[in-house]
């Protein structure tokens, strides 16, 4: 018997990074034993920034090859690319009417791209957490398991819901965010979340040389700036990231060492290269093996959307009927 329904996105927006991994995608592997998840590549929303068409088209075959590569079983699970399900956008047009607007100019992400993209502030950028709130919904989910920085855009999720039930009847559940305990990956600057848009993100799929390098590079514990000044891993973005790759006795010598002086970053930062290849090699041979297999990686879409259609023509129909906007309501 499977715990309940999960819903997560991610956007096709070039690599996925090790913020995307451990932030979600990890917990998105491990939780679809136990739950019914629907993990969704959600290209509506790629598009409230400009892009290149066939960047787009490349970005989200990429984005399947990464993510069954990473794990994602569609044995196991439902994968599709959002747009293949255009019910959810006629379900954001319904919510939309339901959203002050007010609610949107006041999420983070929001502010925070309309400040990068000063010349293309458009009503997709405003609407974006809407047409989430429309992708959770539309499945009944109640879990999804996302980093920190999409909370915000669950709760408007959670009042939305709450609005359309108190209008037009019980329809919705109130989903729950699913945190991991690193739900917050920081860039190798170490100072901002890493992000693709910052361009301070070390890509899964980069080489072993690429992701060397950025990580030999990384901002580490910023006050010790001599081999012999004793560090704080407490403050270490790196050191989160052991505490994710490394093993228990990797972990314990490091938050000791370091504070000691007696190991130095250089060091720390080979060990945390090793283990995170190692655990990383695997899913780029996948990868590389699914990149001369497009039709296994096609096929699973197309089952994923054929699934995904089916869930969410039938709750439309609830949707609709509930509005006024169809005369009655069907009998499921
Ligand atoms: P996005 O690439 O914005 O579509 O994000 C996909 C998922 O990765 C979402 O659940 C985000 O919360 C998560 N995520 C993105 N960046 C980070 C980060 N730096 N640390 C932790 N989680 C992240
Ligand atoms: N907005 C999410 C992000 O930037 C992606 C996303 C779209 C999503 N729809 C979703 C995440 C529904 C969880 C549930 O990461």
């Amino acid at each position: 018997m499977k715990k309940g329904r999960i819903f997560s996105g991610i956007q096709p927006t070039g690599v996925i990074h090790l913020g995307n991994y451990v932030g979600a995608i990890q917990q998105w592997v491990k939780l679809m034993h136990d739950y019914d998840c629907i993990y969704c590549i959600v290209d509506y929303h790629a598009m409230t920034l400009e892009y290149e068409v066939q960047t787009l088209r490349d970005n989200i075959r990429e984005a399947a090859i990464t993510l069954l590569a990473c794990g994602l079983d569609p044995e196991h699970c439902t994968l599709f690319v959002q747009s293949r399900v255009p019910e959810h956008t006629e379900l954001t047009w319904i919510f939309n009417c339901l959203s002050p607007i007010g609610d949107l100019e006041r999420m983070t992400q929001f502010k925070e791209k309309s400040q990068q993209h000063r010349e293309d502030i458009n009503m997709g950028l405003l609407g974006y957490p809407v047409l989430q709130a429309a992708d959770i919904l539309i499945y009944k989910a109640g879990f999804v398991p996302v980093g920190e920085d999409q909370v915000q855009h669950v709760e408007l999720t959670r009042r939305i819901a709450r609005r359309f039930n108190n209008r037009f009847g019980e329809t919705f559940p109130e989903p729950q965010e699913v945190l991991t305990p690193t739900s917050r990956i920081m860039g190798t600057d170490g100072k901002t979340k890493m992000s693709k848009s910052l361009n301070n993100y070390i890509g899964i799929l980069e080489s072993p040389e690429a992701i060397w390098e950025k990580l030999r590079t990384s901002v580490t514990d910023e006050r010790r700036i001599r081999r012999t000044d004793p560090g704080d891993p407490g403050v270490c973005n790196l050191f989160t990231m052991h505490k994710v790759f490394s093993s228990p006795e990797d972990i314990a010598r490091i938050n000791r060492e370091c504070r000691t002086a007696e190991i130095g970053c250089v060091e720390c930062k080979k060990i945390l290269f090793n283990n995170m290849m190692a655990h990383l090699e695997p899913i780029q041979q996948k990868a590389r093996q699914l990149r001369d297999n497009p039709d296994a990686v096609l096929s699973a879409l197309d089952e994923g959307a054929g699934r995904c259609k089916k869930m969410a023509e039938q709750v439309m129909q609830e949707v609709r009927a509930k509005t006024g906007i169809r005369q009655t309501v069907p009998t499921v």
